[in-house]
């Protein structure tokens, strides 16, 4: 069958990559996709939220199935164009309707969602502009640190985690007001502080049931020793260490079978990946967030572990068939290791030249690159490219990984160099 992939990052490259080998892939379009997708698939210009331009294109090239990466489209609601269109109702989508997507949408609601169904997470309350008051006294009542965290999509920058609770106030009066965040903050969630270590749990469900994913461990600031400015997402670890079999079955337990039984309660229809970021508390998981779709760069480490067909599950997902699906894992360690540009997260250059280095067995995913009209690949983004290595234990396979990287270069190329340190040490106890 002939596949649409939407989306230009690195998790679109690791997609990109899966279903390229799936026996079912007939032709392969990635929209808009970028300099490492053209390798997998056939590239295509089309704006991802012009659905309008997206069901033309299906239409005439035979897309039987789309697959959607990131939450913007989902949030704004492809899956109901397509479910509601006659001509597209036949179109297999991977990704739920705008419903389920104000899981990563809206924290109000995620957070409300989690109530009613008795999903561990942080204790918290919703306030607007005209409950400034309530929330400032709301503050008073936690402990610092404190956590506030815009209600509406933010590019991934919503969330403040103050040292102090007059910071906490005066960012709570700027956020109300717009002047912070938009109207991504005209409601502001507080929350309690969780204390822990965090990891992202995957599940790919049709709304009745599911598969969990292998655990990954991202690493979301700019500096070595988790410091300095949030990012997209430094490097990923899968599967995490801790998350050994006794901690899984209180996630499935608490957190994904309740989610699940909840969507489907509620009669919110799913199909689609649920993102669970959790906190490890002592033992215990809390959920952090839900986000509607894969983790970047998460993906680069789960995808490849991923010995299933994926497009066989993504069919029998969108029938409604999972229960017919079981997950071949690869056993091994996958460890990724992100390379940005220089002045990332803040202002970056795009347009360098790119030198790809020497060629192994470790996979290379794009995330932000492109090919100029003479073929040379140049930069595009702020994270660049990555590599990811499989290897049986987590040393070999950073020492793999980083190896591979050290030979891609280009002016002001910048990465981590303590990416898994954590757990290794976590590991040696
Ligand atoms: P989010 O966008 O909700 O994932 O939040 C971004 C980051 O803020 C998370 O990855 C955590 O590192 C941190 N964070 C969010 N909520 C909490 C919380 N309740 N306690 C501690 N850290 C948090
Ligand atoms: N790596 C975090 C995210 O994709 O949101």
């Amino acid at each position: 069958m002939n596949i649409l992939l939407l989306g230009s990052g690195g998790r679109e490259h690791a997609i990109a990559h899966k279903i390229a080998q799936s026996k079912q892939c007939g032709q392969l379009f990635i929209a808009p996709g970028n300099a490492g997708t053209a390798a997998v698939g056939e590239n295509v210009a089309l704006d991802t939220n012009d659905f309008a331009a997206v069901e033309r294109f299906v239409i005439s090239h035979r897309v039987e199935m789309v697959v959607v990466g990131p939450e913007a489209p989902l949030v704004a609601g492809i899956a109901d164009y397509f479910a509601e269109q006659p001509s597209l109702r036949h179109v297999l989508v991977i990704g739920p309707r705008r419903q389920g997507a104000m899981l990563e949408g809206s924290k109000d609601y995620a957070k409300a969602f989690m109530q009613r169904h008795h999903i561990p997470t942080a204790r918290y309350q919703t306030f607007t502009e005209a409950t400034l008051a309530e929330g400032e006294a709301f503050l008073e009542t936690l402990q610092a640190p404190y956590v506030l965290k815009a209600d509406g999509l933010a590019a991934g920058k919503g969330v403040l985690i103050e040292p102090d609770l007059a910071t906490a106030k005066a960012h709570l009066r700027e956020m109300l007001s717009g002047h912070k965040f938009g109207d991504a903050s005209a409601s502001v969630v507080i929350e309690e502080f969780l204390s822990g270590i965090e990891l992202s749990v995957f599940v790919l469900t049709d709304g009745s049931h599911y598969l969990l994913l292998p655990s990954a461990k991202d690493y979301k600031r700019i500096g070595e020793g988790d410091t300095g400015l949030n990012t997209g997402g430094m490097g990923s670890i899968s599967p995490v260490p801790f998350a050994d079999k006794a901690f899984m079955k209180k996630v499935e337990d608490r957190i994904v079978k309740p989610t699940v039984r909840g969507l489907r309660d509620e009669k919110i229809p799913y199909c689609g990946f649920i993102f669970i970021g959790l906190m490890n508390c002592n033992g215990d998981p809390y959920v952090i967030e839900y986000n509607v779709r894969m983790g970047d760069p998460e993906t680069e480490s789960v995808f490849p572990r991923i010995k299933s067909d994926v497009v066989e599950l993504f069919e029998n997902t969108a029938r409604g068939n999972l229960d017919c699906c079981t997950l071949e894992i690869d056993s091994r360690t996958a460890a990724c290791i992100m390379m940005v540009a220089d002045g990332y997260p803040e202002s970056y250059k795009k347009g360098d030249i790119i030198d790809l280095g020497t060629d192994d067995e470790t996979l290379v995913f794009h995330c932000g690159t492109k090919r100029d009209g003479e073929g040379h690949l140049l930069t595009n983004g702020g994270r660049v490219i990555c590599t990811t290595a499989l290897a049986n234990t987590l040393p070999e396979a950073l020492l793999k990984s980083y190896n591979r990287s050290q030979t891609i270069n280009w002016r002001g190329k910048y990465n981590r160099r303590d990416i898994g340190q954590d757990l290794l040490k976590l590991m040696q106890g």
